[in-house]
């Protein structure tokens, strides 16, 4: 049984695609926390629906690097699972727990980095993307390829239309991937 340790900032659909994974029994393990630096992120409240431990952290506090990286070491979780979580991980927590935390990003990388994924696809014109989890190394968008899942780019489709189908092979992907680290 594997243990997963959730880090999420909003609303927390592809923790829910995971966790819906667990309930239906396709994943060896099970997810001992989710963390938040949103208090109000749907995710924490996801978490508390489903009797996880769902956890806030101030980031402005002056401390959350360092309080982070022991809460989280204290659940002693095979992978950390990063689900919308939208902060740079630092290199002390990379180094803590090397080649065992994973992404997922809405492009195929290493096109479109970063922030709005999915409009810097548009704005570039191509007419295939998709998502990409990762393992996640210390810089951004970079770690070892895991797993991508093309889409393509209809004639007329927005940034809300295109995020939209991204997302639907997000919880395809992502539940996809954390099954085989279960397994492995
Ligand atoms: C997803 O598009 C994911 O690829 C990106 O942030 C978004 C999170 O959505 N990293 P959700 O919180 O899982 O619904």
């Amino acid at each position: 049984m594997k243990k997963f340790v959730v880090l999420a900032s909003g609303r927390g659909s592809n923790f829910k695609a995971i966790l819906n994974e667990i309930k239906n029994g396709g994943i060896n393990g099970g997810i001992v926390a989710v963390i938040s630096d949103h208090f109000d992120a749907k995710a924490l409240e996801i978490a508390r629906g489903a009797d996880i431990e769902a956890i806030y952290g101030n980031p402005q506090s002056g401390e959350y690097n360092e309080w982070l990286l022991n809460l989280v070491r204290s659940y002693a979780p095979d992978y950390v699972l990063l689900a919308g979580y939208m902060r740079i991980v630092p290199k002390e927590f990379v180094a803590a727990f090397p080649q065992r935390i994973i992404n997922i990003h809405p492009s195929l990388l290493p096109s479109f980095k970063g922030l709005h994924a999915q409009r810097q696809a548009l704005a570039y014109g191509v007419k295939i993307t998709g998502c990409t989890v990762h393992y996640v190394d210390e810089e951004m968008d970079t770690g070892e390829i895991i797993a991508q899942a093309a889409v393509a780019v209809k004639d007329g489709d927005t940034e809300e239309t295109l995020s939209q189908r991204i997302l639907e092979q997000e919880h395809r992907l992502y539940p996809a991937v954390v099954r085989m680290l279960s397994e492995k």
